[in-house]
C-alpha cells in the first residue's frame, strides 16, 4: 500500500530553460555539493528541458577533462549512487567548461559567446544563473565582468540572469554594506540571491508550515507562554582543512551571523502576509531590527567566546585548536559562542533567546527548543517537585529530522506520579523518504525566479549590526581582553556558557 504521507509530494514545478555557470568549479563546494545537487535534480527528473552547466574556472580544461572531473565528484558525493547512466550521458552531454581568470574580460566574451550558442542550439532564450562560488573577493569583480560582457541585462519578458552570492557575506557590517553597494551598480536586488544553505533544509522549511499551518501553537507562541528559547548549531568535526578562512572568521561569522539568525528569525517572526520573497523576508528583518544591541560592557556578560583544546571526539584522540595546520599559534578566534539576545517586541518582552554554536562537540545536531512556562499551580502536590517539568518543544533540524513535545504524563500503577515522555513525529518514518540536500532545492528555487529562501540586503545587514559590538569588544587584544575559555574537545562547550544559562533560566542547556 502507498505511504499516504507520501501522497502529494509528487506536484510537478515548472522551470523555464536555464543555464547555470559555477564560477570557481573546481573548488571544494562545486565538488562536494553544487555538481552533485545538480545531478540529482536531473534524477528527479526536476531540471528544466534545455538544461546546460557551464564551469568556469581558472585551470585549464577540455570539455572532456571537465567533465570526467564532475563524474568524480558526482560518483563519490551524491545521495543518488550508483549513478544512472543515461541520466549521467545526457547531464553530462549538456556541459561544458570556460577558462579564464575572473578579471579577464576576454574569458567572459568566451562564456558569452558559448552562452549564445547554446541559446541558438536550444531555439529558445534560456535564464541565466551565474553562481559564484569562488573566495568572497571575487564577487564583485565577476559581477562588474559580467555586467561588462553584456552578460546581466535582461534580454526578453521572460529570460532573466540572477547570481548566486556564497557566503561569507561581507566579515562586518561596513564591510557587507561596501559589497551590497558595489553589487547593486549592476545589479537589481531582485537579480541577487545570497544564499544561506540552512534555508534549503527542509526541516527549516518546516518551522513556518508548523507555525503557521497548525492551528493550535500560534495562539501560545508568545511570551505569555514561553519562558525561553535554545537554538544550538553543534558539529563534531574541527577546523578541517579550512584554517585559511576560518581563522579569521571564527564561528560567530561563520555560523551564527547567518545559520543561527535564520533559525531565530522563523522562529520569531509574525505571520507574513504571503508566502513570498518580500513579504516573508519583511518579517524577518524585522526580528533583526528588534534584537536589542548590546551596550558598552555587556558583550561580557552575554556572549561566550570559547575554543576547543585537544580532547576526545567519538572515541577518537583530537588535537586542540591552536595546534590546527595553519591556525595562527596567537589566535583568538572563537571556535564556540553561546549568547543571550532578547527580542524587543510585542510577542516576546521578556523572553530571552539563548543560541550556541560549536565546533569539536560530542556530536553533530541542530536542534531549537521552545521552553513552555511551568503550570499556575501544582495541584498533585505529593509529587517530587522535579518531575513536574515545562513543556519542551523541539525541532531536531539534523539529524534525524523530527519534532518532539515533551510532556507530563502518570506512569502506570496505584499512585498518582508524574513523568515527562516525549510525542514524537519523525521525518525519516513519517514520509518514508530521505529529505534531498539543501543546495538542490534552493539551486530549483532560484532558476525558478523564486527568493523567498535567499537573504535580502538588508537582512544581511541588521544581522551584521545585531553582532558589531561583539566583533568589536573581540578585537580588543589588550590587557582587558575579553577571555576566550577553553573546551575539551568532545565537551559540550565552557562552563561559562553553562552558567549563561543556569544564571538566566535557573538550569543548564538542554541535553541534546
Ligand atoms: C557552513 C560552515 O556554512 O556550514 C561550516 O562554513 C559548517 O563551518 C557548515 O561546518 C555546517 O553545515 P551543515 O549543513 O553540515 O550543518
Amino acid at each position: 500500500m502507498e505511504n499516504p504521507f507520501r501522497v502529494g509530494l509528487k506536484h510537478v514545478l515548472h522551470v523555464e530553460p536555464c543555464v547555470v555557470v559555477i564560477f570557481g568549479v573546481t573548488g571544494d563546494l562545486a565538488h562536494r555539493k553544487l555538481i552533485p545537487a545538480l545531478y540529482n535534480l536531473s534524477v528527479d527528473a526536476l531540471l528544466p528541458a534545455h538544461f546546460s552547466l557551464i564551469g568556469f574556472a581558472r585551470r585549464e580544461f577540455s570539455n572532456e577533462t571537465f567533465r570526467t572531473g564532475i563524474h568524480d565528484s558526482v560518483s563519490k558525493f551524491s545521495r543518488r549512487r550508483p549513478l544512472n547512466d543515461s541520466v549521467w550521458n545526457e547531464f553530462s552531454s549538456r556541459s561544458f567548461y570556460v577558462q579564464g581568470a575572473f578579471d579577464d574580460p576576454a574569458a567572459y566574451l568566451n562564456l558569452k559567446k558559448l552562452l549564445d550558442d547554446i541559446d541558438a542550439q536550444s531555439g529558445v532564450l534560456c535564464n541565466r544563473v551565474f553562481y559564484f562560488a569562488t573566495a568572497p573577493e571575487y564577487f564583485a569583480t565577476i559581477a562588474t565582468q559580467l555586467d561588462k560582457a553584456g552578460l546581466l541585462a535582461p534580454r526578453s519578458e521572460k529570460a532573466r540572469s540572477r547570481v548566486i552570492i556564497e557566503k561569507p557575506f561581507g566579515n562586518d557590517l561596513p564591510s557587507a554594506r561596501a559589497l551590497n553597494a558595489e553589487l547593486s551598480e549592476v545589479l537589481e536586488e531582485d537579480q541577487i540571491y545570497r544564499i544561506d544553505h540552512y534555508l534549503g533544509k527542509e526541516t527549516v522549511q518546516n518551522l513556518l508550515v508548523f507555525r503557521f499551518a497548525n492551528g493550535i501553537f500560534e495562539p501560545i507562541w508568545n511570551h505569555k507562554y514561553i519562558s525561553h528559547v535554545e537554538i544550538s548549531v553543534c558539529e563534531s568535526i574541527g577546523v578541517e582543512n579550512r584554517a585559511g578562512y576560518f581563522d579569521k572568521a571564527g564561528i560567530l561569522r561563520d555560523i551564527v551571523q547567518n545559520h543561527v539568525f535564520q533559525l531565530l528569525s522563523l522562529v520569531a517572526l509574525e505571520p507574513p502576509v504571503a508566502f513570498e520573497a518580500d513579504a516573508v523576508r519583511d518579517e524577518k528583518v524585522k526580528v533583526l531590527r528588534s534584537v536589542r544591541r548590546f551596550q558598552k560592557g555587556e558583550v561580557g556578560k552575554k556572549v561566550i567566546r570559547g575554543r576547543y583544546q585537544s580532547g576526545t571526539v567519538a572515541g577518537k584522540e583530537v588535537a586542540g585548536y591552536l595546534a590546527e595546520n595553519g591556525v595562527d599559534p596567537e589566535s583568538t578566534t572563537d571556535t564556540y559562542v553561546a549568547l543571550e539576545l532578547a527580542i524587543d517586541n510585542w510577542r516576546w518582552a521578556g523572553v530571552p533567546f539563548y543560541l550556541r554554536a560549536g565546533k569539536r562537540l560530542p556530536k553533530r545536531v541542530t536542534d531549537i527548543s521552545i521552553f513552555f512556562r511551568n503550570v499556575p499551580y501544582r495541584l498533585f502536590q505529593e509529587e517530587d517537585v522535579s518531575r513536574v517539568v515545562p513543556n519542551v518543544l523541539s525541532f531536531q533540524i539534523q539529524p534525524d529530522e523530527g519534532i518532539a513535545l515533551k510532556i507530563s504524563a502518570k506512569p502506570p500503577g496505584p499512585q498518582v506520579q508524574v513523568q515527562p515522555v516525549n510525542m514524537n513525529f519523525s521525518y525519516g518514518s513519517s514520509f518514508g523518504i530521505e529529505p534531498p540536500e539543501a543546495y538542490e532545492r534552493l539551486l530549483l528555487d532560484c532558476m525558478r525566479g523564486d527568493a523567498t529562501l535567499f537573504t535580502r540586503s538588508d537582512e544581511i545587514e541588521q544581522a551584521w549590526d545585531v553582532l558589531a559590538p561583539v566583533i568589536e569588544a573581540w578585537s580588543d587584544r589588550s590587557a582587558r581582553a575579553l577571555p576566550v575559555f577553553g573546551y575539551d574537545a568532545g565537551t559540550w562547550g565552557p562552563q561559562a556558557s553553562e552558567e549563561l544559562l543556569v544564571s538566566g533560566t535557573g538550569s543548564g542547556w538542554r541535553r541534546l
